[in-house]
């Protein structure tokens, strides 16, 4: 029985591939169709693939109207096609990445327990169960591994922190609320390697001595939510998860619980209360949720892609992980290429590699075929970064030196009909919409954020209140409570810095003082 791939991952899914895999199941009966997850290669969705005798021949982006000439070349036994793609994993854009968080992603079944265990899935558990908590602390703090959330904090050091504090109950939180414009590398990891995330939590549980995980899943990810449901239904039927782990006597429980529809819900503290059943309202720090953290115990939270980083590092060690990247950036980030790109997708690298190569090499440039005239990495609250700066390497450092930040790795691109004072405005207001309300800097300081940029924009006093706009980001920087309040001045500065013309003043008034 010939296997046909047809991706179940939602940028799939929304270009047609569960109509296109209902039609092959009624045209073709002999076919077994594998819902396997997505390459990332997103313009080529939906990417079908074909398990041939040479190996898997992919055709994309395929729609319905094309399955008949499809059938007619005898796609079945990889026959010429213009869709035809060939080999995919010899396709520059999936060959020059360094998957190591997404090595299964698109390649198996997300829900098959048997084909995750075929490519070396719970391999890291293994070893961990295997050690002691320090040791395993150890390993993920010899990797370097940071938080991929974006705060880039060293994750060793939060789990150490939570491994020593004392508490009979200890929590596993994994941050999968993913709020970032332009980012879907979490998503991704839920949707089409479930597995690799029970994995990861698993081991965090066993490190620091936590018998119970939750994972706090953005309300808008119903297929993230079917895939991780069924995935722990079948890790809990298997002995991963429960009270016996794989007969060692450990015990470490799961469960999913849907966010609240709200961006600051992904604040770390924010996403602790309202995972408590209350108001997405921000904590003060300290104490630290290492020691202060749900229901007042002892909590790990971390982001997706860190907890999905983890099984790797146990599998082959953290020396292994860490010989990818440049300075104290070590790793892999998967980076998602969104917005006005030619190709849009998920682009896996080591630290180092430059914007400019990510952009041009690989993302193609513009979809418009313009030039790119600004990128946002690092979600709405990061800098604007303009073309003189795409040289920059992709490194926590580096980038923290241009006053911009790495994040959760999300690069949304716009052509050269963006108006940068536009997006400063639409950033305050974005402040607006999604400030938590505790402290007055946010709160109040981006709705006169709007009224200044408003200002600016129809000429009124343009210097005076030029100079108010960067008095009002530098309070709302120094004073507010969390990064929502205290990044919003990100990308307000960086567009009035770089694209200074386009709030009608010249460079020079946008850079003094
Ligand atoms: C406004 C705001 C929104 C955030 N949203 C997210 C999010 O959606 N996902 C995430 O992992 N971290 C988010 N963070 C960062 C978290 O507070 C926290 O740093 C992270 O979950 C820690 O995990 P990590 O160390 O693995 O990155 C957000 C922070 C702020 C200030
Ligand atoms: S900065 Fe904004 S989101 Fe953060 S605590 Fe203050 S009001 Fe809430």
């Amino acid at each position: 029985m010939t296997r046909v791939f047809v991706p179940r991952d939602s940028a799939a899914i929304a270009l047609g591939a569960d109509r296109i895999a209902a039609e092959l199941t009624q045209r073709l009966p002999d076919i077994e169709i594998v819902r396997n997850g997505s390459r990332g290669l997103f313009w080529l969705e939906p990417l079908l693939e074909i398990e041939t005798p040479d190996g898997r021949i992919a055709y994309g982006p395929v729609s319905l109207n094309d399955l008949d000439s499809l059938i007619q070349a005898g796609f079945l036994n990889g026959g010429d096609h213009p869709l035809r793609q060939g080999d995919i994993e010899q396709h520059a854009y999936w060959r020059d990445q360094n998957r190591l968080t997404f090595a299964r992603a698109g390649i198996t079944d997300p829900v098959s327990l048997d084909d995750y265990l075929a490519h070396d899935g719970y391999r890291g558990l293994r070893n961990a169960l295997a050690m002691t908590p320090e040791g395993i602390v150890k390993q993920v703090t010899d990797s370097g591994l940071r938080g991929r959330g974006g705060a880039a904090f060293p994750t060793g050091i939060k789990w150490n922190t939570v491994l020593n504090a004392e508490g009979e109950q200890k929590y596993i939180v994994c941050n999968a609320d993913e709020g970032d414009s332009g980012t879907f590398s979490d998503r991704m990891v839920m949707e089409d390697d479930p597995f690799l995330l029970i994995e990861g939590m698993t081991i965090a549980g066993l490190a620091v001595g936590a018998t119970q995980g939750y994972i706090y899943l953005r309300a808008e990810y119903p297929h993230a939510h079917a895939a991780l449901n069924e995935a722990i239904a079948k890790a809990y039927q298997a002995g991963y998860l429960g009270d016996n782990i794989q007969n060692s006597g450990h015990r470490f429980d799961l469960e999913v619980r849907l966010g609240a529809y709200a961006y600051i819900c992904g604040e770390e503290t924010s996403l602790l209360e309202s995972l408590e059943g209350k108001r997405g309202l921000v904590r003060y720090k300290p104490p630290l949720p290492a020691i202060v953290g749900l229901f007042g115990k002892p909590t790990v939270v971390n982001n997706v892609i860190s907890l999905a980083s983890v099984p790797i590092i146990l599998d082959k060690g953290g020396d292994y992980y860490r010989d990818f990247g440049m300075g104290r950036s070590r790793g892999t980030m998967p980076l998602q290429l969104a917005g006005n790109i030619k190709y849009p997708g998920l682009f896996e690298t080591a630290f180092g590699m430059t914007l400019r190569d990510i952009l041009y090499k690989y993302g193609g440039g513009t979809a418009t075929g313009r030039p790119i005239r600004a990128v946002q990495v690092g979600g709405p609250l990061g800098s604007y970064i303009p073309e003189s700066q795409f040289d920059t390497p992709l490194d926590y450092e580096a980038f923290a030196q241009l006053s911009a930040v790495v994040g959760h790795g999300g690069i949304v691109v716009h052509d050269d009909t963006v108006n940068m004072a536009d997006m400063a405005r639409y950033a305050m207001e974005f402040c607006v919409e999604e400030s938590c309300g505790k402290c007055t800097p946010c709160r109040i300081g981006s709705v006169r954020g709007v009224e200044v940029i408003d200002r600016i924009i129809n000429n009124q006093e343009r210097a005076k209140n030029i100079e108010l706009l960067k008095d009002l980001c530098d309070t709302m920087l120094a004073g507010s409570l969390c990064a929502m309040g205290g990044m919003t001045p990100y990308p307000v500065l960086s567009a009035l810095k770089h694209f200074a013309e386009d709030f009608g003043i010249e460079p020079s008034a946008a850079n003094s003082n």
